[in-house]
């Protein structure tokens, strides 16, 4: 396969389980926002690749990415380590099916993550096209440990001021963060403030119904597995090869 290199301009790391990272972007290089890609780096001779959500809008100049650090993953331990002017290894086609093309038109679209499941989301809330399909645009990150609320100040803070999209996002987005392993204003997995009618009753809209909600699930397969369940009980259905539905998933990528 062949692979682009480009070069990396910003780090930031979140905490020690966690950074983000931007490269330059070719020109040429397309995607669709919710799109991933294999990111890497050449190790003893070979490319080392695994594949990444990216994070930045299909709009924007440079790509964005929101990695773990895994101790002794193959790709993160080094990757972790990574410097402005580094060079990476990226995919020249980028593929996915966190897109609004496999869902079927309503009222509101849930972006249900947990951990580094929030990278594709990143990009489809910047997206203007998604504001005009559906009335409100709901995300909800669930993460341990408040520390782990990557982007919360983006999405809270500098995005609602954002010259051009700021204005649909204060009238459309709705976020939810939630920590599972110490005292915050949302306390408690996804799946159960779901289940219990919580997270609708927090943030003041309908109960969900396969009529209204569209859903995209990024997570560990143990979300995946476990919020599946609640939407097929539901009636929803799922996405399939060439036939829109009420949700689509993908696992977290979890790139060691
Ligand atoms: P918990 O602390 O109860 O395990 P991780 O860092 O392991 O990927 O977890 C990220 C977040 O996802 C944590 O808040 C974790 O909660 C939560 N989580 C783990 N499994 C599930 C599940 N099956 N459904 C919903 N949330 C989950």
């Amino acid at each position: 396969m062949a692979y682009l290199t480009e070069t990396v301009t910003y780090v930031k790391h979140w905490n020690e389980r966690l950074f983000s990272f931007r490269t330059t972007r070719k020109p040429t290089f397309r995607f669709k926002n919710g799109h991933f890609v294999m990111i890497g780096m050449e190790v003893e001779g070979k490319p080392l690749m695994r594949a990444y959500s990216i994070a930045s809008a299909n709009y924007e100049e440079e790509l964005e990415f929101l990695s773990i650090k895994v101790p002794n993953g193959p790709l993160t331990s080094r990757l972790q380590h990574i410097k402005v002017g580094d060079e990476l290894l990226l995919s020249e086609k980028s593929t996915g099916t966190l897109v609004t093309d496999y869902t079927l038109p309503g009222k509101n679209l849930w972006l249900i993550s947990t951990g580094t499941g929030l990278a594709p989301f990143m990009s489809i809330i910047k997206d203007p096209e998604v504001y005009d399909q559906f009335d409100r645009v709901i995300l909800t990150h669930g993460v341990r440990y408040a520390a782990c609320l990557a982007y919360h100040n983006y999405i809270t803070k500098e995005l609602p001021n954002n010259e051009y999209i700021g204005d649909i996002i204060k009238e459309k987005l709705h976020y939810y963060p939630t920590v599972t392993r110490e005292p915050y204003k949302n306390k408690g997995r996804i799946t159960d403030l779901i289940q219990s009618g919580q997270l609708c009753n927090d943030l003041n809209i309908p109960d969900i119904k396969v009529e209204d909600d569209r859903f995209m699930l990024c997570g560990s397969e143990a979300l995946i597995k476990d919020m599946t369940k609640i939407l097929d009980d539901k009636g929803f259905h799922a996405a399939r090869k060439r036939t829109q539905g009420h949700y689509v998933l993908e696992n977290a990528f979890v790139g060691k």
